[in-house]
């Protein structure tokens, strides 16, 4: 791909909009509050931080400047730095991720579909705690309809790709984010009112730190990934159409806060809720889908509340789909070499991701049980294998490849117009790319597997 026909973002700040509506999605508002949820609250949240620190923000960085540099999408951008065709490998490990993703990913989209849908229509007023987890029930378990549920954002996202993604993006992101805070902040106002709110605000901020164990540091490193959607090369291809004068270091800090800001207010307006309607943290999955309703009904203008947030989190969940998506496309346009054109790449990929939902969508249900690998479904598989172990060995080479085999002049950070504090970050960036990031997380991998003891043991004879 030549520079010129690659596109790129029009301001800096809407590179940072961008990557943090690809960031900010499904992952802060759905999945955090259910695996902060079945992983002890406060304890969860402490690792998670530490985590977004340590490993998130370095590997922002990872990405941005690798896309920047190569000006490719993931499949080629590891060729084109290094000159040759050994790290090919993990350009098609970031697409098959992508893939993996989007599978489960558009599910829930389907699911938040139905939701904006039956917010519209009043369809759970009068609901109470089990009546809402009930209806959860129903509802997935109603294959056409997911289905169809799912056909629209799949449709949606294809048609902004179609278009090319920087002018749909940057301006949808520009708006949406804002608002999506705005209502934010107006639920945790109301959730806070609640009675009986602290217990869960308790739930949520009192570490016990016995409840730290290698797999909730695990599960916590994959939702940091998940989270910041680093390890597939989503903001590789972001870096790509990034301005040559733009500050990695200041960009990549702003998307780590926003994105986290969201998962921290997430869990706020979810977890008093959980406690004060009778709800069990550790429901998963469905949790917000059974919590928000209940919430929406104690505020006032319930009907609106409901349909404005559910139109959020749908354009949040579509501005992630986008990103995953893009580097599928863009992967698909610089694999054939152009060959495939944009639109040709958005309809191949667009065929593929509808088999994999469809696929998920049938494994979950009973007729469809021989579709399950060891008793789960392809839902859970995909999501448990990309964001326990996909995302982070992606990571993990990312930060190898950037620290060990890319020439250290490369890694601009900072404008030479802006030489500052930030511009002498290079040489602990690297030396955290080489040894802290690569190492912590080959570690906190093999525990969280229970391969580490093994290995201790292995040693010891
Ligand atoms: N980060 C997105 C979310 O939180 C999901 C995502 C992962 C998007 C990887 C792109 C790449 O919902």
């Amino acid at each position: 791909m030549e520079e010129k026909s690659i596109g790129r973002f029009s301001s800096k700040i809407g590179v940072v909009l961008a990557a943090a509506g690809g960031a900010i999605g499904l992952g802060n508002i759905w999945k955090f509050p259910y695996v902060a949820g079945e992983s002890g609250g406060g304890a969860f949240l402490i690792v998670y931080l530490i985590c977004v620190l340590l490993f998130g923000v370095p590997l922002v960085m990872t990405e941005f400047i690798i896309g920047r540099k190569a000006r490719k999408s993931a499949y080629g951008a590891f060729n084109a730095i290094s000159g040759n065709k050994r790290w090919q490998w993990l350009g098609w490990w970031c697409i098959v991720s992508a893939y993996l993703i989007m599978g489960f990913y558009f599910v829930v989209t389907g699911w938040c579909c139905n939701y904006l849908y039956e917010a519209i229509t009043n369809a759970f007023a009068g609901l109470d705690a089990d009546g809402l987890s009930q209806h959860f029930v129903t509802i997935t378990s109603s294959t056409p309809r997911v289905i169809i549920c799912c056909v629209v954002p799949i449709i949606l996202t294809s048609a902004v790709l179609w278009f090319g993604v920087q002018k749909g993006i940057e301006r949808l992101s520009k708006i949406l984010l804002p608002l999506l805070f705005v209502m934010m902040i107006l639920m945790v106002i109301r959730v806070l009112m609640i009675d009986g709110s602290g217990k869960g605000l308790r739930f949520f901020f009192q570490t016990d730190f016995s409840l730290i164990t290698p797999k909730v540091v695990m599960v916590a490193l994959g939702q940091c990934f998940f989270s910041l959607s680093v390890g597939i090369g989503a903001l590789i291809t972001y870096g790509a159409y990034m301005p040559g004068e733009q500050n990695i270091t200041s960009s990549s800090l702003q998307v780590a806060i926003l994105d986290t800001l969201v998962a921290v207010l997430a869990g706020v307006i979810i977890f008093p809720a959980v406690f004060a309607f009778g709800f069990d943290p550790q429901e998963g999955p469905q949790l917000v889908f059974v919590v928000l309703p209940a919430i929406f009904q104690q505020m006032s203008f319930a009907w609106l509340s409901g349909v404005l947030f559910f139109i959020l989190l749908l354009i949040a969940a579509l501005t992630s789909t986008i990103s995953l998506m893009e580097v599928a496309v863009a992967s698909l346009c610089d694999a054939s070499g152009n060959k495939l054109n944009r639109h040709q790449s958005v309809l191949l990929a667009t065929g593929i991701v509808l088999v994999m939902v469809v696929l998920c969508v049938l494994s979950m249900t009973e007729k469809w049980e021989w579709l399950t690998i060891a008793g789960r479904n392809l839902f859970d598989c995909f999501d448990d294998l990309v964001t326990t172990i996909m995302m982070p060995i992606g990571a993990l080479c990312m930060s190898l490849f950037v620290g060990w085999f890319m020439p250290s002049r490369n890694i601009d950070l900072v404008p030479y117009s802006q030489k500052s504090w930030k511009a002498k970050l290079r040489p602990v960036l690297i030396f955290a790319l080489r040894w802290i990031v690569p190492v912590t997380i080959l570690l906190i991998l093999l525990n969280g597997l229970g391969l580490l003891d093994a290995l201790i043991g292995l040693f010891k004879h």
